[in-house]
């Protein structure tokens, strides 16, 4: 595989344990990347097993389609339509395990030319798949002085979002931001000099990343498709990198794992109890990496491994 920086697949060995793999059974790696979890899940199956992956990425997708093999389907794309994808490949309900590893792999962080690093200069591009949308550059041309806080308050939890937002509209007006270096620039002449650990472009730099690719209600929608398209005891894995991405997977998790207390002598059929109590996930777990793993590979400290199964 020629890949550009070497990606460490965070939790690869936990993941692959809780997937619980079957020799002959069906995965969805809804996140490719460099194929970390995707090699070894084809380890793990005999020549009737099937692994298809997905990523948004072309770059990915172009490794993905070195693998010769006739057990993976390669699929460009987003994980927000596996539903769609599932009728295609008629694999609904047929599916035992998807694993999503959320975030960007340090192929695209390292690349010169794709704007998502704030330690390199480059075009503000940031589309993971930048074959369609628009590029992180474009939108803070087009977009107000509120509509830029927003999303630097509420996706980046940007505590100087108004100062920035306003400091970046002037200068669009002046002439349009295009590098990563102009952007982080007008950060740091907009916020007070405080964590020396914390460049003060991360926040925002985040938060631009997961507007420009609609990374929230992509999670979102996979998720609750996954409840459609899993078959029973099939399990869905998630790697989140922040707190916003885990907070939608705790929530979903644990809302679809309630159960309603009916009293025992209430007579329901199983059809008409799971009608009334359609909450059908098991809660598995959560796995933080170990001391060791953030030593070797920076990239896992903030992550975070869910495990659920579906149990009807
Ligand atoms: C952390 S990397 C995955 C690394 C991979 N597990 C490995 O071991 O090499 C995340 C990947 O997911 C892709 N991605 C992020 N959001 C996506 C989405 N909504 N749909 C499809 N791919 C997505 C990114 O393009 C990136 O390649």
């Amino acid at each position: 595989m020629k890949n550009k920086a070497k990606h460490i697949t965070v939790l690869l060995n936990e993941t692959i344990e809780n997937l619980k793999i079957k020799k002959n059974g069906i995965y969805i790696d809804g996140t490719f990347g460099c194929g970390g979890h995707t090699n070894k899940i084809l380890n793990k199956l005999n020549e009737y097993g099937r692994i298809f992956v997905i990523d948004k990425d072309p770059k990915a997708i172009e490794i993905a389609k070195q693998i010769k093999d006739h057990r993976i389907k390669v699929i460009h794309g987003s994980f927000s339509m596996i539903l769609k994808y599932a009728i295609k490949f008629n694999i609904i309900k047929k599916i035992d395990g998807i694993i999503l590893d959320l975030g960007m792999s340090s192929m695209q962080i390292s690349d010169k030319n794709r704007g998502f690093s704030f330690l390199r200069n480059s075009y503000l591009d940031m589309r993971m798949d930048d074959t369609q949308g628009i590029t992180a550059a474009e939108w803070l041309q087009k977009s107000s002085e509120k509509e830029i806080s927003q999303v630097l308050k509420n996706l980046g939890e940007e505590r100087y979002a108004k100062k920035i937002a306003k400091a970046i509209v002037k200068k669009n007006k002046i002439s349009p931001i295009k590098y990563t270096k102009e952007l982080v620039e007008i950060i740091k002449n907009s916020t007070p000099k405080k964590d020396k650990n914390k460049n003060p472009a991360t926040r925002s730099f985040q938060a631009i990343r997961i507007f420009i690719n609609n990374e929230l209600s992509d999670i979102k929608i996979a998720l609750k498709d996954s409840l459609k398209i899993l078959k029973n005891k099939g399990r869905i894995l998630t790697i989140s990198f922040h707190s916003l991405e885990d907070r939608i997977i705790k929530h979903f998790m644990i809302n679809n794992s309630k159960q309603i207390n009916l009293p025992k002598d209430i007579p329901l059929t199983k059809t008409q109890l799971d009608k009334i109590n359609p909450k059908i996930l098991k809660i598995i777990g959560r796995i933080f990496p170990s001391k060791n793993e953030i030593k070797n590979n920076i990239r896992a400290r903030s992550a975070i491994l869910r495990i659920a199964e579906l149990n009807k």
